[in-house]
């Protein structure tokens, strides 16, 4: 390929690239699927590399790969980025808007409301349509340069889009919120509690927390979203209204939330409130209230402000989703793993639109931190809509008949020895039968991201086993044989027994990464089941493994490889297993026919340029062999394939004693 060529392939790429992230990111409608994404950002990354010249800081393969920093510069805004009054009532809203029309001088006002996104500020800068810089609010006056983290967010565009019949703008300061949507915020404290890493208390922090991490690689990982509101300095653009600016933003590739109202009064501003009110559940980001604006910027002017606060725009709280309540009594629930998790049962209370009877206390060490007695008033807060937590005692409501609480020596469900490890801050039981562990590990191979029986629950999994039809997981699969019992169940009847015997039936059929993850190891979550899937191909290889060999899995540290290994040296564990293959469970390995291909499961690094295949060629040759592809190389990578003028990577692979293969060789190994 010559240069020329390369350029005009590389600009359409590019071009491509990013109107599908705006496809899918802003407009929410994807064109492609994921798989033909990559190839085309891999298509691009071969090219830049092959030809250096054509690199650009606005291309999408400069979403990621930016280096570590040491720490953020920091950056003054050229207009202070304001923070809001607020308001707890509508009677405050209605003061708000007499003050507005007696400092305009006028009795009528239009308002645009807009949901309170409840994540952080960031200012975007962009040069002739170019983003150069992004920053964090920070006090108002100063924030942090954070410009690389946020080119990982693929709905900030590195370049604006140019419609026809609007000027590129010479400056344009957009103003937004970064949020994580609640759903991610659950998946990253899943994995992080897998990971035994400590949990992001809200969606926000968690925000917070990822856009402000030094390496843009870990930002990259968090999937953070953006919702732009507003605009600082500009220059050759000029916006009359906040009606205009949001219609406006969305052309230019920045991503506005399609909820907000043009209100002729501020009784249609009030009403906008209470529907979001209605509707903050359902919504899949965190809201705080509903913030109402002077729409005209001619009147906002006029306005002013006083003490950092606009007196045009004022923040509508949201009722707070905390409470205060009395812990009536302290119980503790085994659960899968044996740990014992000290639960406060709550005098019931409304919060955020659901009654609340209990709220975890974590563990001992947590108890004690926040000093929580039985019979202490506290206040409870839901973050997310996680389960709701205890937040602190009110020790001013204190009578002295408060109990501090203790772990009980014994399982409350068996009665077996309770032990705590010398570094953990978990109590666990330690009888692997005891009947509480029993319920939660078939409660959890029967879930969603394992063997998925469909209507088995919580009180179906408690009836079978209280009926002695059910002891451990195999013997679901016996259930078959004990029908007439099990129609017998109260409230459970003819139709509903054959529903489950199908479900049951039907989950016999499981992938080995659902079947591994059913099993319930220690730190094994869904994903890394799947990376364990796709190494040891076989139930037998990973029963078999050694520590050495676990540890070659990218994501898998000395606890967790521990962890597997204790699993399968357990004899009963192993007992569970012959169980279920006996009682005619199939497991499927991962893409069957892989198997035996030399390149199954293991990790291959390209560098340089191939001759007879292109880099997204070779990359999907490798994967449609069971094989990984990675852009870096490392001690866990097997295979380095070095084309012409291989660079560092393959001064690394020789480094590191990485197997380095020629274009011929890794063909042949493909034949083989
Ligand atoms: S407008 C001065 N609109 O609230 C007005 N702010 O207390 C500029 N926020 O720092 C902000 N959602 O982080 C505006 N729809 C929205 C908002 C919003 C959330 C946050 C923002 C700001 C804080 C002000």
């Amino acid at each position: 390929m010559t240069l020329a060529e390369a350029r005009r392939r590389v600009e359409q790429l590019r071009q491509e690239i990013e109107q599908h992230n705006y496809n899918y990111f802003v407009l929410n409608q994807p064109t492609i699927s994921d798989a033909e994404y990559d190839q085309l950002l891999r298509e691009l990354q071969m090219l830049e590399e092959q030809f250096p010249q054509l690199r650009s800081p606005t291309s999408p393969t400069q979403r990621v790969g930016a280096t570590p920093q040491k720490e953020f510069k920091t950056v003054r805004h050229s207009i202070p980025m304001l923070s809001l009054a607020n308001a707890f009532s509508e009677g405050e809203v209605r003061e708000f808007d007499a003050r507005v029309k007696k400092l305009a001088e006028t009795e009528r006002i239009v308002y645009v409301a807009e949901p309170k996104f409840d994540g952080l500020a960031v200012e975007l800068i962009y040069e002739d349509g170019v983003f150069v810089l992004g920053a964090t609010r920070g006090d108002g006056e100063i924030g942090e340069d954070v410009t690389q983290n946020l080119k990982t967010i693929k709905s900030i565009p590195l370049k604006l889009r140019t419609p026809k019949d609007l000027p590129v703008p010479k400056k344009l300061e957009v103003r937004g919120e970064v949020y994580m949507e609640i759903e991610e915020f659950r998946k990253l404290n899943q994995a992080r509690e897998e990971q035994g890493e400590p949990l992001f208390a809200n969606p926000r922090n968690a925000a917070a927390g990822s856009l402000r991490q030094l390496d843009p690689k870990i930002t990259a990982q968090r999937r953070l979203q953006i919702f732009c509101y507003d605009v600082g300095q500009t220059v050759g653009i000029e916006f009359h209204t906040q009606e205009e600016l949001l219609k406006t933003l969305p052309r230019y590739g920045l991503r506005v939330c399609p909820i907000y109202r043009v209100c002729e009064s501020i009784d249609e501003a009030l009403e906008f409130y209470r529907e979001m009110e209605e509707r903050r559940e359902q919504l899949p980001y965190e809201a705080d209230g509903v913030v109402i604006k002077v729409n005209d910027f001619e009147i906002r002017k006029i306005v002013g402000e006083v003490s950092r606060n606009p007196r045009w725009a004022i923040a509508y709280k949201f009722p707070p989703k905390q409470a205060t309540t009395r812990v009536k009594d302290i119980i503790v629930q085994v659960g899968r793993t044996g740990k014992l998790t000290p639960v406060a049962v709550l005098e019931p209370v409304a919060l955020g639109g659901v009654t609340v009877q209990h709220a975890t206390l974590h563990n001992q060490d947590e108890i004690d931190k926040k000093d929580i007695r039985v019979g202490d008033w506290v206040l409870i807060q839901r973050a997310g809509d996680v389960i709701p937590e205890v937040v602190q005692p009110i020790t001013s409501r204190r009578t002295g008949s408060e109990k501090r609480f203790t772990m009980p020596e014994r399982c409350p469900v068996c009665g077996d020895r309770v032990v705590r490890l010398p570094d953990e801050v978990d109590h666990r039981c330690v009888n692997l039968s005891c009947p509480a562990r029993l319920k939660e590990s078939i409660l959890h191979y029967a879930s969603k991201g394992a063997a998925d029986i469909e209507g088995l629950g919580e009180r179906w999994v408690e009836a079978l086993m209280n009926a002695g039809l059910v002891k451990e997981i195999p013997d679901l699969y016996k259930l078959k044989e004990r029908v007439l019992e099990l129609v017998r169940l109260e409230r459970m009847g003819p139709k509903l027994a054959e529903n489950l015997l199908n479900a049951i039936e039907k989950s016999k059929k499981i992938s080995l990464a659902r079947f591994i993850y059913g099993l319930g190891i220690r730190h094994v979550g869904e994903h890394l089941a799947e990376l364990l899937a796709q190494r040891f191909r076989t139930l037998d290889a990973l029963m078999n493994a050694s520590e050495e060999e676990l540890l070659e899995v990218e994501e898998v540290g000395p606890t967790v490889a521990q962890s597997i290994l204790s699993f399968f040296r357990d004899q009963r564990n192993r007992e569970l297993i012959e169980k279920l293959l006996k009682a005619g469970v199939v497991i499927q390995s991962p893409a069957q026919g892989a198997v035996s291909s030399p390149l199954a499961g293991k990790t291959f690094v390209f560098t340089g340029t191939l001759k007879t295949l292109t880099r997204s060629q070779a990359e999907a040759l490798v994967k449609s062999h069971g094989g990984r592809v990675s852009a870096n190389v490392s001690r866990k990578t097997d295979y380095v394939v070095a084309g012409e003028e291989a660079g560092t990577k393959l001064e690394r692979a020789r480094a590191l004693g990485v197997t380095v293969l020629s274009e011929e060789e890794f063909l042949k190994m493909i034949r083989a």
